[in-house]
């Protein structure tokens, strides 16, 4: 038979217990930097090295992190349904649990591309430095999209929310568009549900079960729960 397709919408609360930083937490990653001075085009242009170091760092402790019970959570789901991933973390721990099908909307931290080229896209472990070119001779950037930036992985994402028969999210503050706007693409009436430690307060999250506790937790409860819904 036929698995249902399950689609999860994450964002950077999955990682924080395998100790990533999330973002607008308390002593989140954004009460220690101005998103306009690391995460733009124009602070690219302005600072190349204080990007390239920050973005250095985060490479090196997404190394060290391992996934934690709520990816591997997520990724044992596919014994039972056919689940896409849709994330806006850099981070690869969806896809060293197990995921197999991963879509990153904001990019990834283990990828660097060319500046004038966003096809021309390499792997890499180490630092970028500045005078590190592509073939192309521009300049590397980290492959993340910044703020200001378009997000081509949205189409897709939208397209796979409209073919939903279940939808989650996990870990995501909801303040970020257009990834925030996804839930609303989801067919009416199929099976929602939201896992956060604080559940945020958008009013797109009307008709949803929210399961408010960490991530870890809330993925071994929602899994049971699902075991209801696969037939
Ligand atoms: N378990 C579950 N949820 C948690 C946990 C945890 N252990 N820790 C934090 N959270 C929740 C917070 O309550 C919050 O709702 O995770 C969410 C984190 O929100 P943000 O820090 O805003 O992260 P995110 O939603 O992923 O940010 C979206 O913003 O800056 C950009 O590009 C960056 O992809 C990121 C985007």
């Amino acid at each position: 038979m036929k698995k249902k397709k399950l689609v999860v919408l994450t964002g950077a609360g999955i990682s924080a217990e395998s100790g990533l930083k999330t973002f607008r937490d308390t002593d989140g990653l954004w009460e220690g930097y101005n998103i306009e001075d690391v995460a733009t085009p124009r602070a690219w242009r302005k600072n190349l090295q204080l990007v390239l170091d920050f973005y250095n760092m985060r490479r090196k402790n997404v190394m060290e992190a391992q996934p934690n019970a709520a990816h591997i959570g997520l990724a044992e789901l596919e014994n039972d349904f056919d689940v896409h991933i849709i994330t806006q973390n850099i981070d690869d721990l969806h896809e060293r649990a197990g995921s197999t099908k991963v879509l990153h909307l904001h990019g990834e931290i283990l990828k660097m591309r060319s500046e004038k080229n966003e096809r021309l896209i390499y792997n890499i472990q180490d630092d970028i430095r500045p005078g590190d070119t592509a073939e192309d001779g521009a300049q590397l950037r980290p492959h993340i999209v910044w703020f200001e930036e378009a997000v081509p992985m949205i189409e897709p994402a939208i397209g796979l929310a409209g073919e939903a028969d279940i939808f989650l999210v996990v870990g995501t503050s909801l303040a970020v568009y257009p990834a925030a706007g996804l839930i609303n693409y989801t067919p009416q009436g199929i099976p929602k549900f939201i896992v956060d430690k604080k559940i945020p307060y958008t009013s797109s999250l009307h008709d949803i079960v929210a399961i408010e506790k960490s991530a870890t937790e809330g993925v071994k409860e929602l899994a049971a729960l699902l075991q209801k819904l696969k037939m």
